[in-house]
Parts: C-alpha cells; sequence; structure tokens
C-alpha cells in the first residue's frame, strides 16, 4: 500500500460510500440467473447483525475517496462432539471497478486474514466466491474439510480456509445464514433500501 493508499477499519462516515461502492462492484459482475445486486444492501444489514465482526470492517481509502471494503461475520460449525466458534465467513469484499486487477483485492484479504489469526479466529468461510480467485489465498473447496451446502451438496462456490492448521478438521459441521438473509429476499425491504439509496444522490 503506497502513501497514498490506507487500509483502515470503516467508520459511520463511510457507510454510504462503501454501500455505493458495493453497489458499483457487484453491478459489474454477470450472475446467473441473477438481475440485479442486492451486495450493497447486504452489507447495510450485515453491519447491525449480531454475527458482524466490526474489528474486521475494513475499507481502503485513497485520496479522501473509499475504493475497497471488506466484512465478516461469525459462522459457528456444530459438529456431533463440538460447536467451533472461532469460524468467519467472509461476507462481502468490493473494489472500485475502474481499479480491478491492482491487487487492491489481494491485499485487503492478507490484511485482515492476518488480523482475524491475531484475534484469534481459526477459520474463514466464503459462501460463495470464485475458486479461481480465492485459490491464491489458500481457500479450498469447503468439501475438502467435509462441510457440505444447506442442501447437502458440495457447492464449488463454498470455500473454506484454516487458519490454524487442523482446526476444521475433515468432519464437517452444519452451519446456518445469518439472520439478515430473511430481510435481504425480503422484497418490500430491498425495494425501501433501494428508493432511499437511490435518492440520496449515493
Ligand atoms: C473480486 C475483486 C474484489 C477482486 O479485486 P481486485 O482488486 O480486482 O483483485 P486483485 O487485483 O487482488 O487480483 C486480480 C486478479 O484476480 C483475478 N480475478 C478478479 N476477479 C476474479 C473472479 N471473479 N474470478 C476469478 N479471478 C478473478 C483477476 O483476473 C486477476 O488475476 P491475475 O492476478 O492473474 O491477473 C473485484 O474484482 C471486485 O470488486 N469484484 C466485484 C465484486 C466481487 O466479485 N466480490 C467478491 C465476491 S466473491
Amino acid at each position: 500500500m503506497n502513501k497514498h493508499k490506507e487500509i483502515r477499519l470503516e467508520t459511520q462516515k463511510d457507510y454510504k460510500s462503501v454501500e455505493k461502492l458495493t453497489f458499483d462492484a457487484f453491478e459489474t459482475m454477470a450472475l446467473p440467473g441473477r438481475d440485479f445486486t442486492n451486495e450493497h444492501f447486504y452489507a447495510h444489514l450485515l453491519r447491525n447483525d449480531k454475527s458482524f465482526i466490526p474489528e474486521l470492517d475494513f475499507v481502503i481509502e485513497s485520496n479522501g475517496r473509499i475504493i475497497g471494503n471488506i466484512m465478516y461475520n461469525l459462522l459457528p460449525l456444530t459438529t456431533d462432539n463440538t460447536i467451533k466458534d472461532k469460524v468467519l465467513s467472509l461476507a462481502v469484499l468490493s473494489v472500485k471497478p475502474e481499479l480491478h486487477g491492482q491487487g487492491l483485492g489481494a491485499s485487503l484479504i492478507k490484511h485482515t486474514l492476518k488480523e482475524a489469526k491475531n484475534l484469534g479466529y481459526k477459520a474463514v468461510l466464503i459462501l460463495g466466491g470464485h475458486p479461481e480467485y480465492y485459490n491464491r489465498f489458500g481457500f479450498l473447496p469447503a468439501s475438502q474439510y467435509g462441510l457440505k451446502w444447506l442442501d447437502g451438496s458440495e457447492l464449488d462456490a463454498f470455500l473454506a480456509l484454516e487458519l490454524e492448521n487442523g482446526y476444521l478438521g475433515n468432519d464437517g459441521g452444519s452451519w446456518e445464514l445469518p439472520e439478515i438473509f430473511n430481510t435481504l429476499v425480503n422484497e418490500e425491504a430491498f425495494n425501501l433500501f433501494q428508493e432511499q439509496f437511490f435518492k440520496n444522490g449515493v
């Protein structure tokens, strides 16, 4: 990171910029079977979810502009023998579209994985990520740790990384989506949010 770019924690005054950044970043992606972007709504909701980890909510600021953001939440795994409560989910990662491919996403991931380890977390899951992108940071298909998608299938985009060797093991575990998913898929709540989002001229 050069002197014009700083990785720092998100503050309340960044919220709107981060949501705009998230909208812009995900608008550039063509997701099969989906013709709208709601990740900015997810970022908005996540900050108020009990699973949210503010200590890992980082932005990249460059000359007063927010150009990158990453957010995590807690995603405990329940197995027959134990509850693994040191597991995170990488929830949102966004970089300004015109700045893609300059290593900003990688710097946010590397920075936060290091922080997460320092904070005592032992594994990170990604519920929907591009394996080709996340491989380079050590993420593997979650199925290699015995983890299954909610419907019991092995989903390619479900990824996992151990921060402590052996923490995930291979006995899998059940897990739940954060409660905010109910609001995320509520059309009325989304439309209301969108109205405000565009009205505020962000
Ligand atoms: C994904 C994202 C955060 C990456 O940020 P970035 O700063 O552009 O990434 P980096 O510069 O660190 O890495 C660039 C590399 O990743 C690759 N890459 C970027 N997005 C990729 C994707 N979706 N699938 C596979 N590879 C991808 C690029 O081809 C490039 O490869 P190279 O190093 O071999 O040239 C950014 O593209 C983005 O905001 N995308 C839209 C939102 C999104 O997809 N978020 C992640 C959800 S899983």
